[in-house]
């Protein structure tokens, strides 16, 4: 390695491309622990660097980008949740559901990730999540689970009042959630990363990729490929996705959720709906509520319930529309511009859609553009008050909004729907 080529020697170590941080980012970070080695020159820091394990520690801690928050694009942990209780659960009598969240950061993913599995009603003994990150730093404050308000981003923020305590100086996680996390240090191309046999039922890799080049991203696929068991569900970032169709993994096509699975899997699978997630816990899990299982609900998949044109998801499977559809991919994606303008073609060229003005609402929702989502909403439950899945978002979003009152009329009218089998 020619002398002092440190973007070089994160690459090697760390899989960092310069390019995606920027050359200045590292040349600010050699200068840091120069400084803080109390070294005279880049090239004495250089020779102490090659030298020294413990510093080529403090440097990736110097460059990493340990950016996150709970519930970072929410739908991903919405989709999970239903997946393990509508589908996994009931195939699964006594295994534990295994989690892996690479990079984990701070912890605020995996931690979402048991908040989500818990709110659906899915059994704490039975959630084994692995949380795996190059950043002993952030891996600390991890464990230390005691956060502040940067953690806590967009109005959505129920689950703070569950599951965290306020201390004075942040807010405390709560023990149940803590211990069903198990934080380890890792680097992910390091030689033997995770060498188990054993493979998980999700794996949650977001938000790293995008610092890789393109071989290294090659080769963290190949990673995730043989972590993720057959059946298992990917999830990544929205600008991520693109990497994954590019190596034949296949969209489980809920949308803005971002998961995939595996290429030999086959199909999407039914419960990848676009069913909403499950409301949070009030004693006992969705079968506990009588909540059908994806199974009984004779309900098409994903693309054909959501874009099938006529009166809501319940209807029977008919032809997907394919504009719809087209916007479901797209939302998919993440590219919510290109999804709504899908949605608007299609509701000029087929007229009213309650499913359309629904999938609207959602990327409305999504994008952070609450009025017009409930703009949407409201449409899709004028032409379909039975729309359950319109019911619960646009329940969600007068949560959000703090109007209370609204939502749990909105949940009222959900709930009415489902113990009259109106579903
Ligand atoms: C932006 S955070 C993403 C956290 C979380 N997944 C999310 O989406 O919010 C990126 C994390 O990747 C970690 N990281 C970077 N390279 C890594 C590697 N080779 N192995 C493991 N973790 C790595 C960094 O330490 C940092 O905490």
């Amino acid at each position: 390695m020619p002398d002092q080529d440190f973007a070089g020697l994160l690459k090697q170590a760390m899989g960092l491309d310069a390019a995606s941080v920027g050359p200045a980012a590292i040349a600010r970070a050699v200068q840091d622990r120069q400084l803080a080695c109390q070294l005279r020159s880049p090239q004495a820091y250089w020779e102490y660097l090659r030298g020294s394990a413990e510093e080529l520690q403090q440097l990736i801690e110097a460059v990493v980008v340990p950016e996150t928050w709970f519930f970072r694009d929410r739908e991903a942990f919405a989709a999970l949740g239903r997946m393990a209780c509508e589908d996994w659960l009931p195939r699964h009598a006594e295994q534990t559901l295994r989690l892996l969240s690479l990079p984990c950061s701070t912890g605020e993913e995996p931690y979402s990730i048991v908040m989500a599995l818990l709110d659906a009603g899915f059994p704490a003994e039975r959630i084994r999540v692995d949380a795996i990150d190059i950043s002993e730093r952030a891996l600390e404050q991890a464990q230390r689970a005691l956060y502040g308000r940067n953690s806590f981003r967009g109005a959505e923020l129920g689950f703070r009042d569950r599951h965290f305590t306020d201390s004075g100086s942040g807010q405390q996680l709560h023990d149940s959630i803590r211990r069903c996390v198990n934080f380890q240090q890792g680097n992910m191309f390091a030689a033997g990363f995770l060498p188990g046999a054993e493979r998980y039922d999700a794996v949650f890799c977001r938000n790293v990729l995008i610092y890789f080049d393109r071989p290294t991203q090659d080769r963290a696929i190949q990673l995730l490929e043989r972590l993720l068991s057959p059946s298992g569900l990917l999830f990544v970032a929205p600008s991520e996705t693109g990497l994954l169709f590019s190596h034949g993994f296949i969209s489980a096509k809920v949308p803005l959720a971002f998961a995939f699975r595996k290429p030999s899997a086959g199909p999407a699978r039914p419960t990848a709906s676009v069913a909403p997630p499950l409301p949070a816990r009030a004693g006992g899990g969705a079968a506990a509520r009588g909540l059908k299982l994806p199974g009984d609900r004779q309900r098409p998949p994903a693309v054909a319930a959501a874009a099938t044109t006529g009166a809501g998801a319940e209807t029977p499977a008919r032809t997907p529309a394919p504009g719809l559809e087209e916007a479901l991919r797209l939302a998919d994606q993440g590219l919510l511009v290109d999804a709504a303008q899908a949605c608007e073609a299609y509701l000029r060229r087929q007229g009213p859609s309650p499913q359309a003005y629904y999938l609207l609402g959602l990327v409305r929702d999504s994008a952070g553009s609450v009025a017009e989502a409930a703009h949407y909403y409201r449409k899709a439950l004028y032409l379909d008050p039975r729309h359950q899945d319109a019911l619960l978002h646009f329940a969600l979003l007068q949560e959000k909004q703090g109007n209370s009152a609204d939502a749990s009329l909105l949940h009222s009218r959900r709930l009415r729907l489902q113990q009259t089998g109106q579903q």
